[in-house]
């Protein structure tokens, strides 16, 4: 089918017309928002400028537009369950926006809406509908004015029901379809949304109808008026200033244009799910499990580019629930074998163009997906196996206890268990399941560290953070929080959070942990065991009060525990060289995936296919020390992000840059970086890495410490080799050649042990001969060779056959519980007796099986108290057979 416009000319079009109306255009940010405890993925085009509404950040533009990558999976906007059953749902999708920070509002908006859709697009205007919040009458007469002018009559207007208001309809105070919300706080405010007509053959009603789920009147446009921030207790401030935030879905938009009523059908969908029915040999391409695959490939592999690895928290488990449903839908379809990770080509051949940072990691994402994939396909046929025994009578609910026990054991999350049950028309428990989870929970809970697991309120001035060159200020209180609720005071023993005017505290970001102290007021000490931050500039000193009252608007001493935090420093600079030597030494591949640096530590994982050999590590070592003896003084420099790229610096990729960033140069090392560090390399004074290892596929991870830390890890290095030097009686450096030399002297004892044991095995074979019983011509022998193993099994069972001529035996030896057996039967009797039955025969009643040639075959047992028995019933059994 050839499409009248591609997806790539769509996006093209719609950035090309809002630049020509003065929009500075803007890249795709990635999945994982930057610092935003409220929000876990990047939702619509708006998140990366959310600080621009709230008046905390500046661009040096005030009109942008962009194509944005988003997920909607997890968190407030949650399309995973939808995915597959409608024609309009993804988890993983473009949004087209175009923003306004207090520049224009709804006029202009709606007006070029309409105008690129039109026009430029050209939609026919008998097609589209708009809907307008209830209160919103300005709204409404801009979308009459706009009717008019593309020569409707007002009347006509209102009859066609074109303009349509949609109050509260989701139970509450601006719960609404008109009225948008990136989280449950933050910016908000009354939209528009634009609705395109499929025509009369497809089912569904317009907005506001019983039937508007349908797939007929599909939303495509979304123009939302922020004009308030909202509150966690639902009430709403106005923004600084009133600002626009639009969204069209690329996909629906797509569908539209190339004439198609399925997202699923439009050029990027009808390769992937081509590729998802070769892979899963399905030949139904209307089958809906090729598109939650199809779907699935792109949300995971995005995620996967920026960073988010499958893992049983957070992030990470969306990531793993979204690999796992679309491994569950090849397993639906026959495929029993790892089969996702195949589809990366097919995707990086459609988007790699778009996303090259996507792209350029297809074989990092492969391998990720891969290792996943083989990873559930170990416990998925179990699972089905139990899924489909506890639904196997009727059953309408799926116990909660089952749908946690197919999580905890066998890797199930629980949203796929209801997917499977939703498809067989059977409910879950899910109280039962959290319940079950709940339990196990309790028991294995241990004390965190201060974490918020909701935003706090604060709507007062940004704090200066002046902690790069002091560590102790005078500040004042300017907020308290017990238990998330602001208050006027903390009494002594309370826990809570302070935000002071001023602070020397660190708060985590960049992978650096926020500082420890304590602030003062002289009545009140209170001990700050973590910061983090409220907001991008303002900062939370999470603790407790040790002593007296400490209350708003109090005088304080902020004090930061230098110890903790010149160790942490010391760690995060060399981080910074430790980044370099990896590249030098390892080659640019070298990617950082995460860090955490601490007072003890630094942590991190970058990309790499092998394990870092110990010369690598060694040479890493090398380097990084020579740059602690250069002591070279560490410069930091704030310059915009332009010049910023110009000086070379290292820029890590899914980090959110502001406008201004600082240039921090350490050694020869040059990156951006937000945080605290020594004023020379000499500071850091040693450098050891402490372990290295595996992650992911793909994914490497080094532990190292520095100063005082890495002097004791070297000297803990020398206790251990101390203590074994002392059990040798020989000097530390003498310990190597005297490890040899007992290895040696050990395999010489291991040598002479075996011959001694064939020695005792063939004289006792001599004694042997003379148990042998005669049965119709042939000698019977089944005897226990003490301390024998198989290789003197088999040389006496040799000997004894050359001895006795004619003869069928049977030896066992009996090491532990378990048996060693050999049996034998000399060439002129295999015609009537096979070892390999002989040998099958004994070893079933000891618990074991076994196999070989007619005239030797060997067997093991697990049962040594059958042994006498079986042994003695061998003379019947060689009867028998003659
Ligand atoms: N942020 C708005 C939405 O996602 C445009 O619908």
């Amino acid at each position: 089918m050839t499409r009248p416009i591609s997806v790539a000319d769509i996006r093209k079009s719609f950035l090309d017309f809002f630049a020509s109306k003065g929009h500075t255009v803007v890249a795709s940010s990635p999945l994982v928002p930057g610092n935003d405890p409220t929000l876990m993925f990047t939702n619509s085009g708006m998140v990366q400028f959310k600080d621009v509404f709230l008046g905390t950040d500046k661009r040096n533009y005030v009109r942008a537009a962009s194509v944005q990558a988003c997920l909607r999976a997890g968190g407030k906007h949650n399309d995973l369950e939808n995915v597959g059953y409608t024609a309009r749902h993804h988890t993983f999708f473009e949004m087209l926006g175009n923003w306004s920070f207090g520049d224009y509002f709804k006029k202009e908006s709606l007006n070029w809406a309409w105008e690129l859709l039109t026009q430029v697009y050209k939609l026919p205007a008998e097609k589209l509908y708009a809907t307008v919040y209830q209160e919103d009458d300005e709204a409404y007469a801009i979308w009459e004015d706009i009717f008019v002018k593309a020569g409707w009559t007002p009347e006509r207007v209102k009859q066609e029901g074109r303009i349509i208001r949609i109050g509260d309809n989701k139970g509450g105070r601006y719960k609404s379809d008109n009225f948008w919300m990136m989280a449950d706080t933050g910016p908000c405010g009354p939209c528009s949304e634009i609705f395109y007509d499929h025509g009369p053959e497809i089912p569904g009603g317009p907005p506001g109808s019983p039937d508007e789920d349908g797939d007929r009147f599909i939303e495509i446009w979304n123009n939302v008026f922020m004009q308030f921030d909202m509150k966690e207790d639902g009430s709403v401030t106005p923004l600084p200033a009133p600002c626009v935030d639009t969204g069209m879905g690329l996909e629906r938009l797509a569908a539209i244009l190339q004439h198609v009523h399925s997202n699923y059908e439009i050029d990027i969908f009808d390769v992937l799910i081509k590729a998802a029915a070769r892979e899963t040999g399905t030949t139904d391409l209307s089958n809906p499990s090729l598109k939650v695959i199809a779907d699935h490939i792109r949300a995971t592999s995005f995620l996967i580019s920026d960073g988010v690895i499958p893992s049983n928290e957070g992030r990470g488990y969306v990531q793993r629930r979204i690999i796992r449903r679309a491994i569950r839908h090849g397993y639906k379809l026959g495929q029993k074998t790892p089969f996702f990770h195949k589809l990366v080509p097919d995707l990086v051949k459609m988007m790699g163009e778009a996303y090259p940072n996507m792209a350029s990691q297809a074989q990092r994402i492969t391998e990720v997906l891969k290792a996943e994939e083989e990873r559930f396909y170990e416990t998925l046929a179990n699972g089905m196996e139990i899924l489909d025994a506890a639904l196997a009578d009727g059953a309408k609910v799926l116990p909660g206890e089952v749908a946690f026990k197919l999580h905890d054991t066998y890797g199930f999350p629980l949203d796929l268990s209801g997917d499977v049950c939703r498809e067989r028309g059977v409910a879950v428990d899910e109280a039962g399941f959290h319940a079950a989870m709940e339990a196990q929970k309790a028991k294995g809970r241990a004390a965190g560290k201060f974490k918020m697991d909701k935003a706090l309120e604060y709507n007062g001035a940004g704090n200066t953070f002046v902690g790069y060159d002091r560590l102790e200020v005078p500040a004042k209180v300017v907020a308290l929080y017990l238990d998330g609720t602001p208050v006027a005071e903390l009494k002594v023993g309370q826990q809570g959070v302070v935000v002071l005017d001023t602070t020397p505290f660190y708060a985590e970001s960049g992978g650096q942990v926020g500082d420890e102290g304590v602030i003062t007021s002289g009545v009140a000490t209170f001990a700050v065991g973590d910061t983090q931050k409220i907001k991008a500039d303002v900062f939370g000193h999470h603790g407790a009060v040790a002593q007296g009252t400490l209350a708003v608007g109090d005088s304080v001493t902020a004090s930061v525990n230098l110890d903790q935090r010149a160790a942490t420093m010391r760690n995060h600079s060399v981080t910074h060289l430790m980044h370099k030597a990896l590249r030098e030494v390892l080659g640019s591949h070298v990617q950082q995936k995460g860090s955490l640096v601490d007072a003890e530590k630094t942590r991190f994982d970058f990309t790499h296919n092998a394990p870092v050999t110990d010369e690598q590590i060694r040479e890493i070592e090398r380097r990084v020390n020579a740059e602690i003896v250069a002591n070279a003084p560490t410069q930091a420099r704030v310059m915009d992000i332009e010049s910023a790229k110009a000086t070379g610096a290292m820029m890590l990729f899914g980090e959110k840059y502001g406008d201004t960033v600082r240039v921090l140069d350490i050694g020869t090392s040059r990156e951006l970086c937000g945080g605290t560090h020594v004023k020379a390399t000499g500071d850091i004074g040693f450098f050891t890495i402490t372990a290295e290892g595996g992650v992911a596929a793909g994914v490497r991870r080094v532990e190292a410490t520095t100063g005082l830390n890495a002097l004791r890890y070297v000297q803990g290095m020398e206790d251990t080799l101390g203590g074994v030097a002392g059990t040798l009686k020989v000097a530390p450096g003498e310990v190597p050649a005297r490890v040899g030399a007992l290895l040696e002297q050990m395999r010489e004892l291991e040598k002479e042990m075996n011959a001694l044991k064939s020695r005792l095995a063939s004289a006792q074979g001599d004694e042997l001969v003379n148990q042998a019983v005669e049965v119709k011509g042939i000698k019977v022998l089944a005897a226990t060779l003490a301390g024998a193993d198989a290789k003197a099994l088999r040389e006496t069972m040799d000997k004894l056959k050359d001895k006795l001529k004619t003869a069928a035996i049977v030896l066992a030896a009996v090491d532990g519980g378990k048996v060693q057996l050999a049996a034998g039967v000399t060439a002129d009797s295999v015609g009537k007796v096979k070892a390999g039955d002989l040998v099958n025969f004994v070893a079933q009643q000891v618990g074991g099986k076994g196999g070989g040639k007619p005239d030797m075959a060997m067997a093991g047992g697990t049962d040594a108290s059958g042994l006498p028995k079986a042994l003695a019933s061998v003379e019947g059994w060689v009867a028998e057979k003659l």
